[in-house]
This record gives C-alpha cells, sequence and structure tokens, in this order.
C-alpha cells in the first residue's frame, strides 16, 4: 500500500490531457511501442465498444526508483461538464492530482472548476504548464496565473510537453514524491468506490472501483450498498492497457469487477461496494442519483418504426445508466418517447448512437429543462415537456432550473459577454480580474437559456477565447409563458416552447420568421402563427408553388415512385407530415437557432 498512487488528470478541454497520459505510459513501458497510437486512453470510439477492449478508465503503471518499485493508477476523468458527477467521483478515488495548463492558453473555466473539486477532496495538486514546445508558449504569464490560483511556488511549477517528452520524468518523481499513498485498513470490513463503469456486450457491466479499507477476492459475494443487490465477484482484477485478472486486490488498489450484470442502470457510479457477510457500517459518503437536466421528445420518422425505436432505446440504456425515457405522444408528431439527458453533448451522442447504431431516421424536438409548477390548489407537479403545462387558470407560479456559471474571457471581450448574459436574463454574482487582460465572471444563469444557444453565441462573440463551465444551483420563480406555434391554423404541440414573458413577442415573431425559411414552400399556402393561449401575437405566410415538381410521378410507374420515397428517406431528408404539411427536422430546433 505503501508504494502505491493513485491520481488523476485535470484540464481544461484541449490543453492536452491524453498526449501527456501517453507519454507516461510510454516511459513507465506501460504500453509497448507496438501498441503506441496518439491518445491511447480516448482510442475507444464509438462502434468499438462492441470489442472485448475497452476504454480505459483507469490504467495502472509500474515505475521503478531508487530500486523500489511503484504502482500508479491514473484514473481518467470525463472533461465535459455533462459528466461533472463522474468527475467528481473519479477525483474521490484519488489522493492526487496533475493539473494541466496550456502555456498558449493559460487558465480556463474548467481548469478552476476541475481544481475546486480536486481541493474539495484534500487531493495534491501537481501544477504542470504544457505545450512548452509551441513558440507562442507564455510560461512567465501562465505560471503567475497558477500561482494566484493555487498559491504555489515558481519552482512548484513542472514545465512539460506532451509533444516532445520534456518534464515527463520530472513529473513522475513528483508523483511518488508529493501524493499521499492510500490510507485505509486492509483488515477492516470491505470498503470500494465504484467511480466508473462501461458496458460490454459479451460481459455485461464492467465496474471500476478503488478499494478503501478491506480486501475483495475472486468469487466473493458481496453487495452494492445503495442498490441493495447482490452478486458473485465471478472476476476481479486491474486495469493494463486491457484487463487483467487477479486473486485478491486489496486497500488502495484501483480495480475492475465483472459479476454478470447485464444492465447499466444496477450499477451507480459512487455506490460502495462491500460482502454479503461482513458489510461495512456504511456506504462511502457523497452518493448521488444523477438527474436528467435536458429533455427532448425523440419519434421515428415513419410511425411504423416505433416498436423498433422502443427497442433501440432499451438497448442504448443497457451501456447509458443516464439516458431516461418514457412513452410521450404528439398530436403532431404521432407516437414517441420523452428522453432526458444529462446535458445537450449527452444529447447529441445519443442521437449520433441512435442514427449509427440503430439505424434509426428519428425527429427530434426542441430540448427543454423540467419545471416545478404550484398549482392554485397547493400541489407541486414537474412537467418535462413545455406541452404537458396544466391550464394557465390553475398555476400559481412556475420555477425554473438555475445554474452558476463560471465564464473567462479577454478583458476586451466583457462587454459582448455581459450583454449576452444579460440577454440571457443572467444575474452577475462577481467579476475577477485574473490578470489585466483577462477575467472570469460568475453569473447565474436560467438553465433552459444555455439549452438554447447560448454557447454558440458565446463562442461567436470571444472569437473562441471564452471558456464556459457551470453546475446546477436549485429552482427559481420565473415568469414563463407557453409560446406556441400554428401551422394553417393547427397547433404544433412538438413546437411549443417556454419563454419568459418578456421575450415572447419578439420570440414569437423571429420564430415565424424563421420557420418561413426553413419550411420548403408546398402547394398551398402555409400560414405560421405564434400564439400565447389564445392569442396570436406574429403571423407569415409561405405562398404556394407554382409548379407541380412531383407531377411527374403520378400516373406513372408506382414503383419509380416508391423508388424516390425510398431514396428520400435514405437520404435521410428528415421531413415529417404534419396535418397537410411537410415539416423538415431542421424546423423542430428552429427555435434554437434564431439569430
Ligand atoms: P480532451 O480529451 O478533448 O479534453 O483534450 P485533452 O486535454 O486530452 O488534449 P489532447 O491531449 O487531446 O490535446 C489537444 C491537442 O493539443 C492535440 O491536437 C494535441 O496534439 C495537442 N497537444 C497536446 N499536448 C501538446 C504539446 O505538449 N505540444 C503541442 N505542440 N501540442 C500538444
Amino acid at each position: 500500500m505503501k508504494n502505491i498512487r493513485n491520481f488523476c488528470i485535470i484540464a481544461h478541454i484541449d490543453h492536452g490531457k491524453s498526449t501527456l497520459a501517453d507519454r507516461l505510459l510510454e516511459v513507465t513501458k506501460t504500453v509497448s511501442e507496438r501498441d503506441m497510437k496518439a491518445q491511447v486512453l480516448d482510442s475507444m470510439d464509438l462502434e468499438q465498444e462492441r470489442g472485448i477492449t475497452i476504454k480505459s478508465h483507469a490504467i495502472q503503471m509500474d515505475y521503478f526508483q531508487d530500486d523500489q518499485k511503484y504502482v500508479l493508477n491514473l484514473i481518467d476523468t470525463p472533461g465535459h461538464v455533462d459528466f461533472s458527477y463522474e468527475v467528481s467521483r473519479s477525483i474521490a478515488a484519488c489522493e492526487g492530482a496533475l493539473l494541466i495548463v496550456d502555456a498558449t492558453q493559460g487558465i480556463q473555466a474548467q481548469t478552476i472548476s476541475n481544481l475546486y473539486l480536486a481541493i474539495e477532496h484534500d487531493l495534491e495538486i501537481i501544477p504542470i504548464m504544457n505545450k512548452m514546445d509551441l513558440p507562442n508558449a507564455m510560461p512567465e504569464v501562465v505560471e503567475d496565473q497558477i500561482i494566484d490560483l493555487i498559491g504555489c511556488k515558481h519552482e512548484d511549477i513542472i514545465r512539460a510537453s506532451g509533444k516532445t517528452g520534456e518534464g515527463v520524468d520530472e513529473i513522475l518523481e513528483r508523483i511518488v514524491e508529493v501524493v499521499p499513498s492510500p490510507v485505509g485498513d486492509p483488515e477492516a470490513p470491505l470498503q470500494a468506490l465504484i467511480f466508473d463503469s462501461v458496458f460490454n456486450s459479451f460481459r455485461g457491466v464492467i465496474a471500476y472501483f478503488k478499494i478503501v479499507n478491506g480486501t475483495i477476492n475472486q468469487g466473493d459475494l458481496v453487495k452494492f450498498v445503495n442498490t441493495q443487490k447482490e452478486y458473485d465477484a465471478d472476476e476481479i482484477g486491474v486495469l493494463r492497457l486491457g484487463m487483467e485478472k487477479r486473486k485478491i486486490l486489496s486497500t488502495g488498489d484501483v480495480g475492475y469487477i465483472i459479476s454478470g450484470i447485464k444492465a447499466a442502470k444496477e450499477v451507480k457510479v459512487g455506490d460502495t461496494i462491500t460482502h454479503k457477510a461482513k458489510p461495512c457500517e456504511k456506504a462511502i459518503s457523497g452518493f448521488e442519483e444523477v438527474k436528467p437536466m435536458v429533455f427532448a421528445g425523440v419519434y421515428p420518422i415513419d410511425a411504423e418504426d416505433y416498436e423498433d425505436l422502443r427497442a433501440a432505446m432499451e438497448k442504448l440504456q443497457l451501456n447509458d445508466a443516464s439516458l431516461t425515457f418514457e412513452p410521450e405522444s404528439s398530436a403532431a408528431l404521432g407516437f414517441g418517447f420523452r428522453c432526458g439527458f444529462l446535458g445537450m453533448l449527452h444529447m447529441e451522442i445519443i442521437q449520433e448512437r441512435l442514427d449509427r447504431e440503430f439505424d434509426m431516421n428519428v425527429i427530434t424536438t426542441v430540448p427543454n429543462v423540467s419545471y416545478k409548477i404550484h398549482t392554485t390548489d397547493g400541489e407541486e407537479v414537474t412537467v418535462y415537456n413545455p406541452s404537458g403545462l396544466p391550464a394557465s387558470t390553475t398555476i400559481e407560479d412556475i420555477e425554473e432550473p438555475y445554474i452558476r456559471s463560471q465564464i473567462i474571457t479577454k478583458s476586451d471581450f466583457i462587454g459582448q459577454v455581459m450583454t449576452l448574459c444579460l440577454d440571457k436574463r443572467g444575474t452577475l454574482v462577481k467579476q475577477d480580474y485574473l490578470t489585466t487582460e483577462r477575467t472570469e465572471l460568475t453569473f447565474d444563469l436560467p438553465l433552459g437559456e444555455i439549452v438554447f444557444d447560448f454557447y454558440d453565441r458565446l463562442k461567436s462573440i470571444s472569437k473562441g477565447y471564452a471558456s464556459f463551465d457551470y453546475h446546477m444551483i436549485g429552482y427559481k420563480p420565473a415568469k414563463l409563458v407557453r409560446l406556441d406555434i400554428l401551422l394553417n391554423g393547427e397547433m404544433v404541440d412538438a413546437l411549443s416552447s417556454l419563454i419568459h414573458f418578456d421575450n415572447a413577442y419578439p420570440m414569437g415573431r423571429r420564430m415565424c420568421e424563421k420557420l418561413k425559411e426553413l419550411i420548403p414552400r408546398q402547394q398551398f399556402d402555409i400560414a405560421i402563427q405564434a400564439a400565447i393561449g389564445a392569442k396570436i401575437i406574429a403571423r407569415e405566410t409561405i405562398k404556394a408553388v407554382r409548379k407541380d415538381v412531383t407531377a411527374k410521378c403520378y400516373g406513372g410507374d408506382i414503383s419509380r415512385k416508391r423508388k424516390l420515397l425510398e431514396k428520400q428517406k435514405k437520404g435521410k431528408k428528415r421531413m415529417k407530415q404534419v396535418g397537410n404539411v411537410e415539416v423538415p427536422q431542421k424546423a423542430f430546433l428552429a427555435v434554437l437557432k434564431l439569430d
């Protein structure tokens, strides 16, 4: 135990986490030259998941120093804010963290948010300035930023490059020197923290854990404390480049367990593994159920594909426990599902997987957040879909979720960033000058506004020089109204959205204009209207086409027409018949694209 070091790497996106990890694996000869390729730990493509090899969410290295052998466990942390709960569990499994800062970019939003997580868990921080090989590196400036942030000394900061290998030996030496070995009692009842899990179609769910106390043997009967489920530890082992079986693992070790679990839902990150016969007194603290934050309807383009879509969703859920879905129907779109996602990135991943792995042609509706509604008779209901809002006469008030966000940007862009945040109903909490050049803004914002085009706009107004991170802070009351869209007088429920009252009129107008652009002209005029309740607030008309372009199909060879339709379907021209109007997928997301 004395020679074990468990550490993670924390960094802002693209600051070089994976590349530096590659160098560590190379120098410790964990990966042979033959197997070495760029970003080994990231090599897991969506499809490769089906194979036996799995993405290592932890990797063990042997390292020799002064005739002593050390076992270094590098625990990978997902970088994106959607998965921040998982990051916090990975961090909880470590005693130290390498804090990597790109020497050309300096401290960014996720550098700070990840650092705070690491400090919360009392990790020993090793500051590293990466990409020192680049000509535009600004070591002095960035060093000062790091010192300001963590209060270390100049000489504590390791200058490194994942490209040339500069500083890598020093990093390994420093890990051994400053990261504490794990503490805990090997004789105590088993207490192991699940910090991650993956799904493998042959072997079921593989859970990754760190043993905080006690010892586990292959074949032991174990219990997962929070889910109360019991399993045989069919196989346990450590993670090298692949999985290596072991008969026994003890306090401080990081390993994996395979116990015939077939559904990802059964394994919850943050749960504690103990022995059935001699359980630990309490679970490791900090367990949380992950809750979806963003919701959207997913509908088959072809109603006949509904059951296939259900099967695809069930399969996806087997290996992604954070995906939730339940049947929903829409007057406009027919039968589909309301899905819950951790965030926008998660939503994109699921959409992509439905398409790539299941060849499902679906329409997704505008994402929205969940709202708490207090009714006039004193009840609280949570609504996951704007069209599910109770009648306005029965609503006492509506609460929406809020986030606290950190935005770091160049001082030149503060004005525009402030305007954007205020425009999105944000309130400024504080403003810190990191240097004369760079400022950190803390804003409280409604999550619902972030779901829309916030991130894209932030990137464009700051010319890419703004980084953004957030966490949930709770619900707050808001003056929201439902904005409905009607096509030829028929309400399209899938286009409804909840909007702040002050924005409803301009938003209604822009929605109508945008839909006019997106819906192709058809054989008749199409009226597009925006309404709040019974009140129409905006209107546009799409004029009919003069020439009948599909006429040549009629009366002709029917198989030719079918072929044409098939071709259209294959080409993923996502169109949905709504009443008598053909609406393309783009239109359902129109509200996201208003400029
Ligand atoms: P995410 O996995 O997206 O969070 O990024 P990451 O932090 O793992 O960064 P990654 O290692 O993928 O590196 C991002 C980019 O920077 C890649 O194009 C790398 O080739 C490049 N890069 C990483 N380290 C160095 C370095 O030390 N020098 C130079 N010149 N480029 C580097």
